[in-house]
């Protein structure tokens, strides 16, 4: 039986035997419904929305996971629980042991909107992350590591620029030096290349995959893309349409690393996930569609 406890988050006993770096432990989120005054306004009642049910899953260290699943079906939910931004109406997130229930320095995120704050530089940007969390580093240390995740993320001559002088992949790129900077333990990212066109896509997957290679953090992303998710992670999982959205497989990835497009594209098993994935996606999305439709 192993015992932790910390300062700030919650003490945990664990009988588990994996040497998972994150358990999450039958998570449900219900969003409650508008009750009260305001159905008294609208006369309507609107009853509470389960939106994610029982969700159990282990993620050992330095794994890259995906998370996939129809539009709607609870994956940023569940990210924004993990990340500590929202709580799980049951269940619980274990990371390194303890129940964690508030964001924290270990987690850093990347969201498909960006989130920046426009009004700061690209070097600003990172830099408020680096002294939120690293408030006793010494400025000269501090200048570094701004430096060092600007250049990672190949944004060196951009440093004085603000968001909007700046293209969608170079926002992003801001984005992901930024939660890197503040060197978390584990990188969750939110659709990150959602909102940016294919080709731009395709170059930043492949500095995501370079920098993963580097620094092998335990990464979590949620992506709508069946080609991304297979060229960057080792497990795969597949959720179903919600509510009560729940886990539906989870897929190995056996491709060796450091992998490349075409390395990827060309290997045996390549063909048969794919298909695995384009008949859950189509099935889970198809039922989505038909409860729409139905009166
Ligand atoms: N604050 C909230 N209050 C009520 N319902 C919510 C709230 N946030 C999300 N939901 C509902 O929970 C469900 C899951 O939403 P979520 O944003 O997690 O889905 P998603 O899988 O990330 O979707 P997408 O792929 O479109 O980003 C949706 O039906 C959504 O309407
Ligand atoms: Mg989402």
């Amino acid at each position: 039986m192993n015992t932790s406890f910390s300062s700030n988050n919650h003490a945990v006993t664990t009988d588990s035997a994996t040497d998972a770096q994150i358990s999450l432990r039958h998570i449900s989120k219900v969003f409650p419904g508008r009750g009260g005054w305001l159905n008294k306004i609208t006369g309507q009642a609107s009853s509470d929305f389960v939106a994610i049910e029982d969700i159990h899953l282990d993620i050992e260290h330095n794994t890259f996971v995906s998370i996939i699943g129809p539009s709607g079906c609870g994956k940023s939910t569940l990210l924004n629980i993990i990340a500590g931004l929202s709580s799980a109406t049951s269940g619980e997130v274990i990371i390194n042991g303890e129940i964690v229930d508030k964001p924290g320095p270990d987690r850093g995120m990347v969201f498909q909107s960006y989130a920046l704050m426009p009004w700061m530089t690209v070097q600003d940007n990172i830099k408020f992350a680096v002294e939120t969390v690293y408030s006793k580093m010494h400025v000269k240390q501090q200048q570094r590591v701004i430096k060092e995740n600007i250049q990672l993320v190949g944004l060196t001559g951009a440093e004085k620029k603000r968001p909007h002088e700046l293209s969608g992949g170079m926002r992003q790129r801001v984005g992901i030096a930024r939660a890197l900077a503040i060197n978390p333990q584990i990188l969750l990212m939110d659709e990150p290349f959602g909102a940016l066109d294919a080709l731009t896509r395709g170059f930043l997957q492949d500095e995501i995959e370079r920098i993963w290679e580097q620094q092998r953090k335990t990464a979590i992303m949620i992506t709508h893309s069946i080609d991304e998710a297979l060229l960057l992670s080792d497990r795969i999982v597949m959720m179903t349409k919600g509510p009560a959205a729940r886990i539906d497989e989870v897929l190995d990835v056996p491709f060796p690393r450091p992998r490349d497009r075409n390395t990827v594209e060309n290997h045996p098993a390549y063909l048969k996930l794919k298909k695995e994935m384009e008949d859950h996606l189509y099935r889970e999305t198809r039922a989505v569609e038909e409860a729409q439709i139905k009166p």
